[in-house]
């Protein structure tokens, strides 16, 4: 491919240079990927106003998230087994992230653990929380996430219980991933993920493995989640985990106005209206499709924010016109990681900051901060 231009360009890169369950991983949804889709074909349903003789000069797309500055509504979502896309993956989008002036998320289910990263970068990045039953191993992470400074503490809400995606099962979906000769057939055709794997000691579940007592090789995401993750998760234990942290809290996971004012109710620095990329509930509506009635009604208590199908700046604009303060890419980074590693993730926030800056000129705004649902044409998106 010779110039990259947009996120797909960078999606079949990776699809070509990235061993194929980890790819699946990623570009996978549950049962039928019904909302996996919908959460892109949603976007391109919403159309734009076009507006003209409007000075476009000194334009920003700077906003701020919780309280920290960011150069656009954007931050990098939490993915599981980012570290297995590229060679220390989590470092890499971590490091482009602070440099492009985001903020960077890491996931419990990483590769590179939450002190890898305080050790390659400066921001300070947040930490992505998943329930487990141990809750001595909960307190540990949190006392982790605290002694590495990360700023806010983003907690999943949606993943008690794994939704089924038939690609990693097929795939046999593990890290490091079992030497099976359809396994190494297919890294065989990936020279530069294995030289990358080659090169570093980071293949497993960083968080965890060494962390957790009699745990030295985990493997499946699918086995440690049904295995550790709490399905009994409740609203008293986000009450715990909040004083527990006692700094900004973020809530991931909302889809339902009843859920969204729990969370208010919880006294959350903001939430995010998520589907977890159409990897949990399939069948679930869209999250842009769920944006705008929970952002008109609590989003004058707590930010609301969302993810889900984010691939343009496009598609951050429309989100910021329909209430979101906030948004997450997940699949858009991996995709630039996947493809070119440190560069590709910078290339994906460039594409999306470009996209979303002109845009918003295209519609007459100049900053974000003027922008409303006013520049979407009636009849075209979700209320
Ligand atoms: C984990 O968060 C996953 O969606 O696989």
């Amino acid at each position: 491919m010779s110039v990259i231009t947009t996120i797909e360009d960078l999606r079949v890169l990776a699809q070509r240079r990235v061993p194929r369950m980890f790819y699946d991983y990623a570009d996978s949804g549950s049962w039928t990927e019904s909302t996996y889709r919908a959460n892109e074909a949603d976007f391109q349903k919403i159309k734009l106003r076009q507006r003209v003789a409007v000075n476009m000069e000194n334009r920003s797309t700077a906003v701020s998230m919780v309280g920290q500055a960011a150069a656009m509504p954007v931050a990098i979502a939490p993915t599981g087994l980012t570290g297995m896309q590229h060679a220390d993956g989590e470092i890499l989008a971590a490091r482009a992230a602070e440099k492009f002036g985001v903020p960077f998320t890491l996931s419990t289910m990483s590769i590179c653990s939450i002190e890898d990263i305080a050790a390659h970068t400066s921001a300070p990045f947040w930490f992505q929380l998943y329930v487990m039953k141990d809750r001595g191993f909960i307190e540990r992470l949190i006392d982790r996430a605290k002694a590495a400074r990360c700023s806010a503490l983003m907690l999943t809400l949606d993943l008690q219980i794994l939704g089924q995606r038939h690609k990693d099962l097929k795939n046999g979906l593990s890290a490091p991933p079992k030497l099976t000769v359809a396994n190494i057939l297919n890294m065989m055709t990936k020279p530069r993920w294995c030289l990358g794997m080659a090169g570093t000691q980071r293949r497993q579940f960083g968080n965890i493995v060494g962390h957790v007592h009699g745990v030295d090789n985990m493997g499946s995401l699918a086995e440690w989640t049904a295995k550790q993750f709490d399905p009994a998760l409740s609203w008293a234990d986000v009450e715990w985990i909040k004083k527990r942290w006692g700094g900004k809290l973020i809530l991931k996971g909302i889809q339902d106005l009843e859920d969204a004012k729990l969370a208010v109710d919880s006294g959350a620095d903001a939430l995010i209206v998520s589907n977890h990329g159409g990897r949990q509930l399939d069948g679930a509506q869209s999250s842009i499709e769920a944006l705008p009635s929970i952002a008109a009604a609590v989003g004058s208590q707590i930010e609301v924010w969302m993810d889900g199908g984010i691939r343009s700046g496009q598609d951050v604009l429309k989100a910021w016109a329909l209430g979101a303060r906030g948004t997450l890419i997940g699949r858009s980074f991996l995709y630039g990681l996947g493809a070119m590693g440190e560069p590709g993730v910078t290339k994906a926030l460039e594409i999306i900051h470009r996209e979303l800056d002109l845009t918003m000129a295209f519609c007459g705004h100049t900053q974000l901060q003027t922008v409303n649902r006013n520049i979407l044409l009636p009849g075209t998106y979700p209320s």
